[in-house]
């Protein structure tokens, strides 16, 4: 039987409701706690460059609740030296470092680890040394995940963004894409890597993912705070933790 796996739940897009609107309504902080009630393991927020969502407050009032609640807080972060100032003065549990295009709706892609070896390690050793559980948010490419066991990271998010999209349209490429997947989970897993996943996970999509047995977190945002709309976000979340469940115990 494998581990359980965990859930940590992504409430940007929380913020991006309150922003829209510019006022303190509703506030990721409520989201957080509702979503830890109702099984999440922990939190993950993206401070983006251009605080498009979440916002540097929402950082400083995230990571002394979770650290009073002993529940943990992951900060995505770009690879920017502002981006580690942030990070080393709020000490989250984990940093996930991201690609960042000020122009992207999303993360649209993985770092790219084996080009930026020079550039991304002095961060990882940093946010290490600060006590981080530092994550590399890479796509399932053998040279990336060999080139991410050299950066000294403990941890790396497989990109599930392009299975997820072929899988919801029926797509001929989703059972090579999930392959792939797989593939990259059991040679970071080789490497001494933790493996996680994220990325358009949706409850069609979340059950391959979920029974790789060498993942150990999905991070899950849009869907949930979309979902939440219809139903409420302690529903969907208890909803997808039920279907992530699931799918392990087979
Ligand atoms: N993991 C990482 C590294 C991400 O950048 C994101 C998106 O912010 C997610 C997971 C969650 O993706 P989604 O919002 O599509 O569930």
């Amino acid at each position: 039987m494998s581990e359980r796996l965990r859930l940590g739940v992504n409430i940007d897009h929380v913020a991006t409701i309150r922003n829209a609107r510019g006022v303190n309504y509703p506030d990721p902080m409520r989201a957080a706690i509702i979503a830890l009630e109702a099984g999440a393991d922990g939190v993950t927020a993206h401070l983006r460059e251009d605080r498009r969502h979440i916002s540097d407050d929402d950082i400083a009032r995230l990571s002394t609740m979770l650290r009073e609640r002993g529940q943990p807080l992951n900060l995505e972060m770009a690879v920017t030296s502002e981006m580690l100032a942030i990070a080393l003065q709020h000490r989250p549990h984990a940093v996930c470092l991201v690609p960042e295009r000020r122009e992207e709706r999303t993360t649209e892609g993985g770092l790219d680890v084996a080009g930026g070896h020079n550039w991304i390690a002095p961060f990882v050793e940093k946010l290490r040394d600060a006590g981080a559980r530092v994550s590399l948010f890479i796509g399932a490419d053998p040279l990336q995940i060999e080139a991410a066991s050299r950066t000294g990271a403990q941890v790396v998010e497989l990109h599930t963004g392009a299975f997820c999209d072929a899988a919801r349209e029926g797509s001929a490429e989703a059972p090579e894409l999930l392959k792939a997947l797989q593939a990259g989970a059991r040679q970071a897993a080789s490497l001494g890597l933790e493996v996680h996943a994220g990325h358009g996970i949706d409850y069609k999509t979340v059950a391959p993912i979920a029974a790789m047995p060498e993942v150990r977190e999905l991070n899950i945002g849009h869907f949930l705070v979309g979902e939440a709309i219809f139903v409420g976000l302690a529903a969907a979340v208890a909803e997808m933790r039920q279907r992530m469940d699931e799918a392990r115990a087979k």
